[in-house]
């Protein structure tokens, strides 16, 4: 028997009343993009992040990223995904749309993510490959980078936690 004022975990029907019943079109406001990525898992993961806190999700136009974008989809339900050609010059377009990039890297002179306000703009958020980071040029075009601190013996975190945790930061929701 539960205790008197014990916690309860909702339900799935009090969770569902609690969600939108539809998905939205296009946030476009916060947009998550892994544009260099490595393993389908990934895209899966953050697509159900995108979906969580209210952003897109933007990937490469490639086929193998489509189909893991599609089997990574479990909600079963459409989310908004945008599919660019040439990543760098879809930044450098959005940059000049007055777009903000974050970039989230280890790297020098990087705002640590306790630090990061939420997106007061539209805000691009680089996630660099699975081995190899976010490459120099798009480094580069970026206005700010995001460090998530660590103090294991890991060298990084997987790229979706990172992502996560920084798109709930933007969000304001953590
Ligand atoms: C597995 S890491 C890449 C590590 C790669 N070996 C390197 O040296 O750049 C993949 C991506 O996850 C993100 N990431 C992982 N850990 C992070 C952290 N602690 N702070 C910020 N970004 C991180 C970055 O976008 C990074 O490019």
């Amino acid at each position: 028997m539960t205790e008197p004022g014990a916690p309860r975990a909702r339900s799935r029907s009090d969770l569902r009343r609690q969600r939108r019943p539809r998905s939205h079109r296009c946030w476009d406001h916060l947009l998550l993009a892994p544009l260099w990525p490595k393993h389908d898992a990934n895209l899966g993961t953050l697509l159900r992040t995108c979906d969580a806190v209210g952003a897109c999700l933007v990937v490469p136009r490639e086929a193998w990223v489509r189909r893991a974008v599609e089997k990574g989809n479990t909600l079963r339900r459409r989310s908004c995904v945008h599919r660019v050609p040439d990543p760098l010059r879809w930044l450098e377009a959005q940059r000049r749309a007055g777009s903000r990039l974050l970039a989230v890297e280890l790297a020098d002179e990087a705002i640590r993510l306790g630090d990061l306000p939420a997106a007061r703009q539209r805000t691009v958020v680089l996630l660099g490959h699975e081995s190899d980071g976010v490459p120099p040029e798009a480094l580069a075009l970026a206005d700010d980078v995001v460090e998530i601190p660590m103090i294991g013996t890991g060298l990084s975190l997987n790229v979706a936690v990172a992502g996560s945790l920084v798109a709930y930061k933007l969000a304001g929701m953590l």
